[in-house]
């Protein structure tokens, strides 16, 4: 699944290949098959906007209606961000994460996690993002 804003900077084509799945960025139309229920999510890269709404309860794209229903299901859920130090010092960001630790979601930021990039670095900070660091917790939940 890809948010809307994500689907103009992603490769869906490639990912298609890769997955052997449709990428989803809106609800399916009637008739469409349903997709698979997940043993578990990952949200990542997670903007600063999705890890926002998502601790809010704000579900207005497919995958915010998909993770806030999962969290609520139990699905083992795991939130990558990819945010810089300014967004995540923020006060309303440093309460969503609490929010979604309190909900039993595991969101990878700070020591041995995702560290928060310098404003303005984010296409170096790229690089390195720690995506394995999600799929290790993700195995650990299950
Ligand atoms: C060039 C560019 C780079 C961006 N990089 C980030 C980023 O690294 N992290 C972030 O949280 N938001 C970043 N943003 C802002 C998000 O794109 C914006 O908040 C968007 O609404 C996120 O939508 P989504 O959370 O639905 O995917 C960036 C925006 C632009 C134009």
């Amino acid at each position: 699944m890809a948010t809307p804003a994500a689907v103009s900077f992603i490769d869906v084509e490639a990912l298609e290949k890769q997955t052997g799945r449709p990428v989803r960025s809106q609800h399916r139309a009637p008739g469409d098959p349903r997709s698979p229920k997940a043993d578990a999510i990952i949200v990542a890269p997670a903007t600063f906007n999705t890890i926002n709404k998502l601790a809010s309860g704000i579900a207005d794209n497919y995958v915010l209606d998909v993770v806030n229903e999962a969290i609520g299901l139990g699905v083992p859920t795991v939130v990558l961000p990819f945010v810089n130090s300014a967004y995540a010092g923020r006060a309303p960001f440093r309460d969503s994460v609490r929010k979604l630790k309190g909900e039993e979601v595991s969101v990878l930021i700070g020591k041995d996690a995702f560290a928060p990039h310098e404003a303005g670095s984010g296409s170096s900070a790229f690089d390195t993002f720690p995506w394995q660091l999600a799929l290790d917790q993700a195995e650990k939940i299950l």
